[in-house]
C-alpha cells in the first residue's frame, strides 16, 4: 500500500507553535511511519501578527528538514504547504504568492476565528473561487457557527469547497461535543479528508492509525482509502 497522507500538521520544526526542535520533528514523524504514514504535508500557520515567518525562512527549514528526514525515512514523501488563517484581504495576497498555498497551488488549506460569522466564511470560500481557487476549510468541526446550525455544514458540502476534519476531534480529545458532530459529519458523508494537526508528542500528537481503526470499524475500509488516502492525493494533483 501506497501509506496514509497527513495534510495538516505543525510537524516542521521552529517556524510556528508546533514543533519547537528538530527532535521532536523526529519523534513526531516517527510516529506518523509507525501508523502508517508515508506522505506529509507540513503545514505551518500563517496569520498576520501572530505567525509571520518570512516564506523563504520557511522554505529553507522545509528543505533542511527534508535532507534530515529522508535519511531516517527514505520511503517517505514530504512537501511544503501552510495553513493561512482568514483575513479580509487574503485572496490578494495568496493568489500572487503561491506559498501561501498547498503544494498545489489553486488549492489553499483556510482556517477561521472559532467564532467567524458565516458570511464570512461564505464570502472567502466565493472569493477564493471566483479566483480560480479550491478552499479546504481546515478543522470544520471547530466553527461555531456550525454547531448552531448543522444544515449549514450541507450547504458547504455542496459548495466547491472541501471540508477537513482533525483525528483528534473524532477521538473525543477535544471534548464531546465535538466529537458528536464529527460522527453525525462523517455519518452523512460530509468529510472529503481526514489530518493530525499535530503540533507536538503531547496534548496534540498523532493519532492516525487510532482514527484509522475507529472508521474502519463503523464505515469501512473504503471510506478510510478515501479520507486519508485517495481524497488528499487528488488534491496535490489537482489543477
Ligand atoms: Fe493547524
Amino acid at each position: 500500500m501506497a501509506g496514509y497522507w497527513d495534510m495538516h500538521n505543525h510537524i516542521l520544526p521552529g517556524v510556528d507553535d508546533g514543533s519547537g526542535s528538530m527532535a521532536e520533528t523526529l519523534r513526531l514523524v516517527q510516529l506518523e511511519y509507525d501508523q502508517g504514514v508515508r506522505n506529509i504535508v507540513f503545514t505551518p500557520h500563517y496569520r498576520k501578527g501572530m505567525f509571520e515567518i518570512s516564506l523563504d525562512e520557511k522554505e529553507e527549514v522545509f528543505h533542511r528538514t527534508c535532507e534530515t528526514l529522508t535519511d531516517h525515512f527514505p520511503d517517505m514523501k514530504f512537501y511544503l504547504g501552510c495553513e493561512y488563517f482568514a483575513s479580509p484581504h487574503m485572496v490578494e495576497r495568496v493568489t500572487k504568492e503561491p506559498r501561501y498555498c498547498m503544494p498545489n497551488e489553486h488549492v489553499i488549506l483556510v482556517e477561521f476565528s472559532y467564532t467567524a460569522e458565516f458570511d464570512f466564511i461564505m464570502q472567502t470560500v466565493e472569493k477564493l473561487q471566483s479566483a480560480g481557487m479550491t478552499p479546504v476549510i481546515a478543522h470544520f468541526e471547530r466553527y461555531q457557527c456550525l454547531h448552531e446550525d448543522y444544515a449549514l455544514v450541507h450547504y458547504l458540502a455542496e459548495e466547491e469547497v472541501l471540508l477537513q476534519m482533525n483525528c483528534n476531534a473524532i477521538l473525543g480529545k477535544e471534548g464531546f461535543r465535538m466529537k458528536r458532530f464529527c460522527k453525525m459529519a462523517l455519518k452523512d458523508g460530509v468529510v472529503d479528508l481526514l489530518a493530525s494537526d499535530a503540533h507536538n508528542t503531547t496534548d496534540r500528537s498523532v493519532h492516525i492509525q487510532e482514527t484509522a481503526d475507529l472508521i474502519r470499524k463503523k464505515f469501512g475500509e473504503d471510506t478510510v482509502a478515501e479520507l486519508l488516502q485517495t481524497n488528499p492525493q487528488q488534491l496535490i494533483k489537482l489543477n
